[in-house]
């Protein structure tokens, strides 16, 4: 009996051996493959010119592209994803993010579409903060607050930029160095932001910063889904998960109160699927504040282990979004102001609530709110902070 257990157990040793090395080879192959692909010009980034800024410097396309058929398209002004391409349930692949075709559209009065957001993402009460005794005072962009870095944040900003591929796959490597005192926020901050498309249908964003005085980081994405691939349409049938289990209540600036509140039994509560129209309409006090959603959430992951934050599930045509990250936080934005003022690229127009965000960072207003994790970042130290985006279809 002992015996016939140990051939058993030796037999399936061996199978799992044979399975892991098989495992490993197709990973070998792949990562062959790719290079093949890139060798003979099928290039994983592409690269071409976007438009001009009005001082006459080049903004650059870069097209990052794996061997599925996804393309993702961003621009070296603010770091912005123009065009994101992901499959349906029949494998075609459509462009999901709100954007414009042409720079110029993106200089007038843009929600920040696929925009990289800095210094601070989100805002800060007053436009005000200290640090070690010293207030500084930044731009009041949002009614009485500041908003998304001031009135020339890292998404208005022309950055640097470096293509290559990794083994992980086609990668973009954006720096942008802050100036001390760039819109009112203390030390020159050394920004490093790395998108990397992988063969899994991920986009990857690992963000860096390093700083020669004590200041305030917080990095986020600002891309806008509607994963219908049909702008002219609604997100409201779109299924949202938030893997949170409370939030932040806001004041009527939309700055957080500072009271962490539990989401069971409120429309906040998207711990299980839920259509985002279910309850966005609700009478509810703070659902009328965001004028739908507009409201951080605050993730079961708090210990900065990268983690399942959110998904975003289309049901018609089985496209599915799902976040990870190492964030606290995440802003889920209903494109509430959204009004059909812009033109889309598809020649509509951008209508109420026709993108959903998914912004992962730390609390709105930490460095006034000292309960939240600290956003601080001292000379020395490396901000960084990393976000996934996957696609799939079920
Ligand atoms: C963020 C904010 C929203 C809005 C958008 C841009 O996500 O939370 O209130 O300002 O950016 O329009």
């Amino acid at each position: 009996m002992r015996t016939i257990q140990a051939s058993f157990l030796y037999f399936v040793f061996l199978a799992a051996l044979l399975h892991l090395g098989c495992k490993e080879n197709k990973k070998e192959n792949q990562s062959e493959n790719q290079m093949v692909k890139t060798e003979s010009g099928k290039s994983h980034v592409g690269k071409s010119t976007f438009g001009e800024m009005p001082n006459g410097e080049q903004v650059d396309k870069y097209t990052l592209s794996n061997e599925n058929g996804m393309e993702v398209d961003v621009i070296t002004y603010g770091g912005i994803i123009t065009r994101w391409t992901a499959p349906d349930k029949n494998g075609n692949y459509q462009d999901v993010v709100l954007g414009f075709n042409d720079l110029e559209s993106y200089f007038g009065d843009v929600p920040y579409f696929g925009a990289l957001v800095g210094r601070y993402g989100n805002r800060i009460a007053k436009g005000q903060f200290s640090l070690d005794g010293e207030t500084y005072t930044l731009a009041k962009n949002n009614g009485p607050n500041h908003l998304h870095g001031g009135n020339k944040g890292f998404d208005k900003v022309v950055w640097n930029a470096e293509a290559e591929n990794t083994d992980d796959g086609a990668s973009l490597v954006l720096t942008y160095t802050s100036a001390d005192g760039e819109e009112g926020y203390p030390g020159k901050l050394d920004v490093k932001v790395t998108y990397t498309l992988t063969g899994d249908d991920q986009l990857d964003i690992h963000y860096e910063a390093v700083t020669d005085k004590p200041t305030v980081v917080n990095l986020t994405q600002h891309s806008y889904f509607n994963l219908s691939g049909d702008f002219s349409q609604d997100i409201l049938d779109h299924e949202v998960t938030l893997n949170a289990p409370a939030y932040l209540p806001v004041d009527a600036g939309l700055i957080p109160t500072g009271e962490l509140r539990p989401v069971e039994g409120t429309p906040f509560d998207f711990t299980e699927p839920k259509a985002v129209g279910k309850e966005i309409n609700a009478d509810n006090e703070q659902i009328k504040r965001g004028g739908g959603y507009d409201h951080c959430w605050v993730l079961d992951e708090t210990n900065g282990d990268f983690g399942l934050a959110a998904s975003a599930y289309h049901p018609e045509t089985g496209r599915l979004l799902e976040v990870y990250t190492d964030e606290p936080a995440i802003q889920f934005y209903t494109g509430n102001f959204l009004n059909g003022a812009l033109v889309s690229k598809t020649g509509g127009t951008y209508g109420k609530r026709s993108g959903l965000c998914l912004e992962t960072q730390h609390y709105p207003d930490s460095p006034n709110q000292e309960a939240f994790p600290s956003t601080r970042l001292n000379p020395g130290e490396t901000y960084s902070s990393r976000t996934s985006f996957k696609f799939s279809t079920k």
